[in-house]
């Protein structure tokens, strides 16, 4: 068997693969479980080093991450089409545990550079940015059919972006939508008109893009849930790695991870380290690693 002939996918670079690589630990012979595998950059790294493609579990949501990881089905792993939380559910139910749990969340690049898949308005294009293309809710009924209140909440809660309310009027006002670059453009009239002529470092809709995103995808609900059923997944000594993009996000996995590790003698799980590894310092050529925050910990007590 030859690792190599099965190459990450070239469109997306694994964020901090080196660091998450050396929390996870893998040895030969071990279990690893990867609940967003995606294009299988962290995977293919830990495979090389448990030997065999059965002691992979590879989960995602996104139909075209799946059949990118079908070279994974081929040596032997165990490939789920579900949302981390429903797989987990199920794995939990039947008792399966690993050595290795890995999160790494948010999108891939070809999620968001796909035209087709309607997450940016760097192309134009549908608006879409569901991950999992079966699920029904997508940004397009969310823009065109919510209430101006609950957009503006979800702006407010996803992005803290303080225009949400100015935001979500001017998303109601200008229905339908249909497109990414003429939402972005409504947004953007929208908070210019506040800010005047001030110039950001970033897109004035980048903010709002995000929120929709979070919300369309329940990506802060699925953590929140999952999170607590993970120690269960954990043989004693296995190693539980989550990568987050968000400030949100890395909050739920830092309050996560302190509540399970800070009960003294009840403790589940201890810190790999104390303070988040951060994209920016230890992976720097990596665009996508700029807001990436890694954190670690060990299984100690069932
Ligand atoms: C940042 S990418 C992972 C990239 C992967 N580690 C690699 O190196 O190729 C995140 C992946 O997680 C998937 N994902 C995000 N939230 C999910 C969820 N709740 N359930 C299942 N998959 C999810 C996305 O579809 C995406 O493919």
């Amino acid at each position: 068997m030859t690792l190599n002939k099965y190459p990450p996918h070239q469109l997306h670079k694994p964020v901090l693969l080196k660091q998450a690589t050396i929390l996870l630990k893998p040895i030969k012979g071990e279990k690893y479980l990867d609940l967003t595998a995606g294009f299988g950059g962290h995977a293919k790294e830990v495979l090389e080093k448990v030997g065999n493609g059965k002691n992979l579990t590879l989960v995602d949501r996104d139909l075209v991450a799946i059949s990118a990881l079908d070279s994974f089905r081929k040596l032997g792993a165990e490939v789920i089409h579900d949302s981390f939380y429903a797989a987990v559910t199920k794995l939990r139910k039947e008792n399966r545990t690993f050595d290795m749990v890995m999160l790494d969340l948010g999108v891939s690049s070809p999620q968001l550079d796909s035209p087709e898949r309607g997450f940016s308005f760097s192309r134009n294009s549908k608006l879409d940015m569901r991950m999992d293309a079966s699920q029904k809710l997508s940004a397009l009924e969310i823009v065109n059919e919510w209430p101006v209140d609950k957009i503006a909440s979800i702006i407010q809660n996803y992005s803290e972006d303080p225009f949400a309310r100015a935001i979500a009027r001017a998303i109601v006002d200008s229905r339908p939508h249909e497109s990414t670059k003429r939402l972005a453009d409504v947004i953007s009239r929208a908070v210019r008109s506040r800010v005047g002529g001030s110039r950001s470092r970033i897109h004035p809709a980048t903010r709002t893009f995000q929120a929709l995103r979070i919300a369309v995808n329940d990506e802060l609900g699925q953590l929140e849930k999952t999170l607590p059923m993970l120690p269960d997944l954990m043989k004693i000594g296995g190693r539980l790695v989550i990568i987050s993009f968000h400030s949100l996000e890395d909050r739920i996995a830092k309050n996560f991870l302190q509540e399970e590790s800070s009960s003294g003698y009840e403790s589940r799980l201890k810190l790999l380290a104390k303070r988040p590894i951060s994209g920016s310092e230890y992976d720097a050529s990596n665009p996508r690693a700029r807001s990436a925050k890694l954190r670690g910990a060990v299984k100690i007590k069932t």
